[in-house]
């Protein structure tokens, strides 16, 4: 995959869209959290299984966007994110990003931060916005705080059968 010189655009999700972001997000979680999670755990992510459970997640309220990079050889998803409701009833947070991947071979290239802007600004009226990461993704964190998300919770994610910590960003200027 090569996106160097294609145009990418923000958009929100379709349903046929499913199968192109199972396969960023298998892709992208197999190289981000090498080392981190268990490989047993890695390798049976199944590009199938999170098609059909993307299909329900785009079926469903949530804010669904996709990135999509138009080159010679046709148009392909290379990044997403989903967004909504803040999960876990934080007394403070009423907005949260539950997930912001761009596919390896596409990274370091602003379509990750096109990709926060777009869904805080289709969160506006869920502000303040928090977004949670795993402490060993020192790149994923380096991201949110780059992008002027302050740390604001701590937490332990249950993934893969282990426990890990994690972080909590908010964005308080969003839209
Ligand atoms: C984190 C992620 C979404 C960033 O997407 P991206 O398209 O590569 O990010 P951008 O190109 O928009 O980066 C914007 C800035 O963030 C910072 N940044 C991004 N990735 C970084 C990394 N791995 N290490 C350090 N800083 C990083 C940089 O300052 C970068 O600007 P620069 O490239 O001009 O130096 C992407 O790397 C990814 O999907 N990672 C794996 C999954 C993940 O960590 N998701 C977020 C937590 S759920």
């Amino acid at each position: 995959m090569e996106t160097g010189s294609d145009d990418v655009v923000i958009r929100e999700a379709r349903r046929g869209d499913a199968a192109g972001i199972a396969r960023v997000y298998v892709d992208t979680w197999r190289k981000a959290y090498d080392g981190i999670l268990p490989v047993g755990f890695l390798d049976k992510l199944s590009v199938a299984t999170q098609t059909k459970s993307w299909q329900r997640v785009i079926r469903a309220q949530d804010v669904v966007l996709v990135a999509e990079a138009s080159g010679a050889d046709g148009e392909r998803i290379v990044g997403f994110a989903s967004g909504g409701l803040e999960m876990d009833r934080d007394e403070f947070f009423r907005g949260e990003i539950y997930t912001l991947y761009v596919h390896p071979e596409a990274q370091r290239r602003g379509i990750g931060a096109e990709l926060l802007v777009e869904m805080l600004r289709a969160l506006r009226d869920l502000a303040p916005v928090i977004v949670w990461v795993l402490e060993a993704n020192e790149g994923g964190r380096r991201f949110y705080e780059e992008l002027g998300g302050v740390p604001v919770r701590r937490g332990i994610a249950h993934v893969g059968g282990v426990s890990l910590d994690k972080v909590a960003y908010a964005y308080f200027d969003v839209g």
